[in-house]
């Protein structure tokens, strides 16, 4: 019988690759991906080329969980689910939800892998990622303490995925249009002190959440906890010196005022609460000392070295992009 994993995300920046390397490493047992999706259309254009993979699409809103047609079907014989959401003070709610209807609705479930990130904690400010995340990762520990307890014939473990911060947000549009004009740009109003990020390729993200989800024995991944940082520690300098070099226009970091930041995405119209966000981001980002460590988990799980930032640029051609 066909293994079904699920997922959400499916058509973001970690989802796509995901689908890449599920595809590449998946053996030749029938695998079958179910994507929960806003669009179809735009999911099922997005795997037309792998054909290793069965592919199945519920349309769903996961701030709408309750409004899915039949849950029953969209959970029925789901093996594995994967969970990554937006970020938004709602994601422990939304993400527990899913947990808990995959829980009622699917006895084959074993595993479930949930997309968080380093530095994760609930300690963090009430407008901080990082905070929605920890509270997140807590309430789906806890939903599957007692769950465990209760059933001992179907027991569920839970990953969690902990990356760094992604090379790949270079390659966002505003970023992109800003080191087009010369300069890398960050909100900082402690500049003697510089950033130091072990900045990760989302390929690597990628590549070992395939390798859990597609692990047959769901009990080797147990219930751990994946933190996965690129290979460097990098500042802000010496990634706009990375820049230059590799397109061989002039790149200048610029630390701005968190003020000035702000007034930028302000005259943007970005909403308030993004503006925020951003700025806490940033902060954490500085002052988190998590964030500038390297780690070798990924190492561990997959026998390869992590992608380098050169790696990263000459890959996705980033001096075209600058073009
Ligand atoms: N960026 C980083 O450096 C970084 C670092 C560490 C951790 N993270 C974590 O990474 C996660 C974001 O991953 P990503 O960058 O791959 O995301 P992304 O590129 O922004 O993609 C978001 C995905 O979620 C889907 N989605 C959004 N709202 C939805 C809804 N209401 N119902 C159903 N699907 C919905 C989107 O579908 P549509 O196609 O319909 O929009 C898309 O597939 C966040 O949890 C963040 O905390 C990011």
């Amino acid at each position: 019988m066909s293994r079904i994993i699920l997922l959400t995300g499916a058509t973001g920046t970690i989802g796509k690759l995901l689908l890449e390397f599920l595809n590449e490493k998946s053996t030749t047992e029938e695998l079958t991906v179910r994507i929960i999706v806003r669009n179809v259309e735009k999911a099922r254009e997005n795997v037309k080329n792998f054909e290793k993979l069965k592919f199945e699409f519920v349309e769903g809103d996961l701030n709408d969980l309750d409004s899915l047609k039949d849950p029953q079907e969209v959970f029925n014989q789901i093996e594995r689910l994967f969970i990554l959401t937006i970020d938004s003070p709602d994601k422990s709610d939304i993400e527990t939800r899913l947990a808990e209807l995959a829980l009622e609705h699917s006895p084959s479930l074993e595993q479930i892998v949930k997309f968080s990130a380093l530095g994760a904690s609930e300690d963090c400010e009430t407008n901080s990622v990082f905070r929605w995340q920890g509270e997140a990762e807590k309430s789906l520990i806890k939903l599957l303490k007692n769950h465990n307890k209760k059933e001992k014939n179907h027991l569920v473990s839970l990953v969690l995925i902990r990356p760094n911060l992604f090379m790949q947000n270079l390659l966002w549009n505003d970023e992109l249009e800003s080191i087009k004009g010369g300069f890398l740009i960050r909100p900082d109003s402690n500049p003697t002190s510089l950033f130091h990020i072990s900045h990760v390729d989302a390929r690597d993200i990628a590549e070992l959440i395939s390798i859990v989800l597609l692990e047959k024995d769901h009990k080797k991944h147990g219930n751990q906890t994946y933190n996965i940082t690129g290979p460097m520690v990098l500042t802000y300098e010496e990634i706009a010196t990375m820049l230059s070099n590799h397109s061989g226009k002039e790149i200048t970091y610029q630390a701005v005022p968190e003020s000035y930041y702000a007034d930028i995405l302000k005259q943007a119209q970005l909403p308030n609460e993004f503006i925020w966000t951003m700025l806490k981001l940033y902060q954490t980002y500085k002052w988190n000392p998590m964030t500038r460590l390297i780690f070798s988990d990924f190492q561990i799980i997959t026998g390869k070295p992590q992608r380098s930032f050169e790696q990263f640029l000459s890959d996705y051609q980033f001096s075209l992009k600058l073009q």
